[in-house]
């Protein structure tokens, strides 16, 4: 099975961002432990970081076997997709930063794609400001991890590859 990954804006900081929040484990120690895990799991994981909101969105529709549409005047080409042939994408784990609590683009992506997946967060989003509270995800994820710290990865991990059912 072929698992994405994604980590939304300023996860690409930890380790350095707000240590006395988000720890001092860094994306590249959480996604190289993943990556070891997924190989014990005998699962296939891609990661994935980004800033941007469409970026995201678009690295989810590429999940489902989607790629954007071309700019206005784009010679049309026959070529093959590089997302083409790819194996589909049966879970994606994803910790969307901030965009958890402003992005209806996000939502809709994994919506209109129909890929199941697992809200992440590595602090206790509840614990925090107000407006943190609330997901744009939450309702429709199989679960959701917060507070466990870079563990909440791991937890993801182990659930989608034992005990997801797809
Ligand atoms: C976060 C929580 C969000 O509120 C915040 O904007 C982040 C990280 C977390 O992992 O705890 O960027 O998703």
């Amino acid at each position: 099975r072929h698992i994405l990954l994604i980590n939304g804006p300023n996860l690409n900081l930890l380790g350095s961002r707000e240590p006395q929040i988000y720890g001092s484990t860094t994306l590249h120690d959480i996604e190289q432990a993943a990556q070891t895990q997924a190989s014990s799991l005998g699962l296939r994981l891609t990661t994935f970081q980004s800033n941007h909101e469409g970026a995201i969105i678009d690295r989810i529709h590429q999940a489902a076997g989607f790629s954007p549409s071309p700019p206005p005047g784009a010679a049309i080409t026959t070529e093959a997709d590089p997302g083409v042939g790819e194996e589909k994408v049966s879970a994606i784990i994803i910790n969307p930063g901030a965009y958890t609590h402003t992005s209806v683009g996000i939502r809709d992506a994994l919506l209109g794609t129909s890929i199941p997946f697992v809200e992440v967060h590595v602090s206790n989003v509840h614990a925090r400001e107000a407006f943190r509270h609330h997901s744009y995800l939450s309702d429709k994820a199989v679960a959701v991890i917060c507070g466990l710290g870079p563990f909440g990865y791991s937890a993801a991990l182990e659930f989608v590859g034992r005990h997801m059912k797809f």
